[in-house]
């Protein structure tokens, strides 16, 4: 295992013997000449920090509030539950009804993106928030509901339709004006979408049998999008959003008995639905529409600029669990989308548009996505890498291994790249090419479940509780002209997280203080100048610490040295690190602050009939709490309790 790990790090580390062991360390040695040191290049003398981000680091803390560095601020710009359509009720957690809550903002925020307004202008003080909406928490959502599966599993019918409602995304105009971001009110441009929305579906696997329901002999139309996790957008200005976790959803015999359920099993889809929406809505019952689940996992597309238009779900880019996608140009043009999916021992993908994007005329790329090449990612411990195709036809995916079309490659996608022997990732969650450097980020949040003798170079640690990062590097990566489409590249490891010298194997630059290490690396995103912005999701229990968002350099000598520049309420974690395009501005998404265990919403019982009333309050049990408001400038997050 310290050889693998030894292979793709630096020599500082080797030598600084935290790999441990001279096996490590000779392996280390032969392999200098060709490895390029990684998360560790020298740094200057002690007295100056090599970082070339000024801000005053903060320290690690667990509180009930949240900390930026001095002279920065937090502003709530929107909340679970304020108003996003015209005519939506002022927020009553008493008295949550579906229509209310299709016209309020949602929670459970993972994807935040800022589109300028005017559409195509640069503008930093006035655009639209697109925020996703990713899963509802019924024991924070509805006063009274324990903190159990079964509040979850057996709703009441308008239980079900709320947390419908409560799903999908938002689009909302905010302005800032006096130093305030502030939502527009009746913003024309504001839309909800939920669990019931129409979504077109487009691309090889638009109309395959497999894709119809009673409700749609077509094919090519769904209701709604699930679990959106990230996301990302295109260079035309579109909305990209994820369908992640959406096995949970559906449930029935047929899991383990019907004609798919070797496909149902290796996306999670079991008999007991986590939520037990399907007893209200037979659409999620597989017993009653066996189909419907492979009409989620997609990547959807939809313009923010026009609230009518269709939001549509591109087949091409592949079903699985896409926590995020984002996009790279590359140098002939064409449009490389990267995207992970985010289960234990999963992978990386990417997406290859057949054609350039046009940037004169918006038309010619309205259906890009449709087309082109989808490959599944291979590491190697020499650190090579490989794109690996997932066309019908090509290698196993044929007849012969139930592979009758494109469509059904796509539908199970999973399987294909397994076929292809694609390398299995420490779970995979935000994937995001640095636009100055030109390499690619890998975000690999955790994997407890890797064992020793499954470890490889990209994945080196055994019971991998923290995560690490990896750093792809497509030919042309820092001349300006990057190959994103290219099938072939190298990788190295950016760094491998958890306290560095009591976390074995955790790599950092030397630099990095005491609070800048930081667990479970989740989204990220980059400033102008190219230097990364980590957010983290669940450093576990014995770290003592809660999540932040962290920066680094990720070129010259303070390459690598991460700093803690926000640290969210305890029990949240931080999502959707966003700038607006003059970098003053970092939108996060705050998730389920104060979701320690057995917590839940103690607001008095609403009066609605219907919902479930749950058991009596635990001891020791306490309200969530919205982040605290630091003082100076310039940092917008969002909460209310599970909100943005
Ligand atoms: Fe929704 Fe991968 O987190
Ligand atoms: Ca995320």
């Amino acid at each position: 295992m310290g050889a693998l790990i030894a292979r793709r790090l630096s020599r500082r580390a080797a030598l600084r013997g935290l790999l441990g062991g001279a096996a490590a360390m000779s392996f280390a040695d032969q392999l200098l000449a060709s490895a390029r040191p990684a998360a560790a290049q020298p740094g200057p003398p002690a007295a100056a920090s090599p970082s070339s981000l000024s801000f005053k680091e903060i320290a690690h803390q667990m509180t009930e509030r949240d900390a930026v560095p001095e002279g920065y601020e937090v502003q709530t710009v929107i909340r679970w539950g304020d108003p996003v359509l015209p005519g939506a009720p002022a927020f009553d957690p008493r008295r949550q009804d579906a229509e209310a809550q299709a016209a309020q903002f949602g929670y459970n925020n993972d994807y935040v993106d800022f589109f300028p307004l005017p559409r195509g202008s640069r503008n930093a003080t006035h655009g639209l928030l697109a925020v996703n909406h990713e899963y509802t928490d019924p024991h924070l959502m509805f006063p009274g509901l324990p903190d159990d599966a079964a509040a979850r599993a057996q709703p009441s019918r308008e239980q079900a339709l709320t947390e419908m409602a409560a799903h999908g995304m938002s689009v909302v105009e905010i302005r800032r004006e006096n130093g305030r971001w502030r939502p527009v009110e009746d913003g024309r441009l504001n839309r909800r979408i939920t669990a019931t929305t129409p979504i077109r579906i487009s691309g090889p696997a638009a109309g395959h049998p497999r894709m119809r329901t009673g409700a749609d002999p077509t094919g090519r139309e769904v209701l709604g999008m699930l679990n959106n996790c990230a996301g990302g957008n295109t260079p035309w200005g579109t909305v990209i959003t994820c369908e992640e976790n959406f096995n949970q959803y559906f449930g029935g015999a047929a899991a383990e008995t019907g004609a798919q359920a070797a496909a149902y099993k290796r996306y999670g889809i079991v008999a007991q639905a986590g939520y037990g929406w399907g007893q209200h809505v037979g659409r999620f019952n597989l017993d009653v529409e066996p189909n419907e689940p492979n009409r989620f996992g997609w990547v959807v597309e939809y313009d923010p600029y026009d609230p009518a238009s269709v939001p549509v779900k591109r087949t091409a880019l592949g079903r699985f669990k896409h926590e995020g996608c984002t996009h790279a140009i590359s140098a002939d043009g064409r449009v490389a989308f990267y995207s992970g999916d985010d289960e234990r021992f999963d992978h990386i993908y990417k997406f290859v548009t057949a054609r350039p994007w046009n940037p004169s005329d918006p038309a010619a790329n309205r259906d890009l996505l449709d087309e082109g090449t989808l490959y599944a990612a291979r590491l190697h411990d020499d650190g090579r890498m490989e794109w690996l195709p997932l066309v019908h036809g090509q290698g196993p995916l044929t007849e012969a291994n139930g592979f009758a079309s494109q469509a059904e490659v796509l539908i199970e996608t999973r399987r294909a790249a397994d076929l292809l022997k694609a390398t299995p990732m420490d779970r995979p969650e935000d994937v995001q090419a640095n636009p100055v450097n030109g390499r690619v980020y890998a975000m690999l949040t955790n994997n407890t479940r890797r064992k020793p003798e499954q470890v490889d170079a990209a994945n080196p640690r055994p019971t991998n509780a923290h995560g690490h990062v990896i750093e792809m590097i497509p030919p042309g990566a820092g001349t300006g002209r990057v190959d994103h489409a290219a099938t072939e590249g190298r990788w190295e490891i950016f760094l491998i997280a958890g306290r560095p010298g009591v976390d074995a194997g955790a790599e950092y630059h030397q630099g990095t203080s005491a609070d800048g290490w930081l667990s479970c690396p989740d989204n990220c995103t980059f400033d102008s100048k190219g230097r990364i912005w980590i957010s983290t999701d669940g450093a576990p229990g014995t770290s003592k610490v809660a999540d932040g968002l962290y920066a680094a350099d990720t070129d010259g000598p303070g390459r690598g040295l991460t700093k803690l520049f926000y640290q969210a309420p305890s029990g949240a974690k931080v999502c959707g690190p966003c700038f607006t395009p003059d970098d003053e501005t970092v939108f996060l998404a705050i998730q389920h602050p104060g979701d320690d265990k057995g917590s839940h919403f103690d607001a008095p019982l609403h009066p609605l009939a219907g919902f479930r009333r749950g058991d009596a309050a635990p001891p020791g049990h306490h309200r969530h709490h919205p982040p605290g408001r630091g003082g100076g400038r310039r940092l917008s997050g969002a909460a209310r309790g599970t909100g943005a």
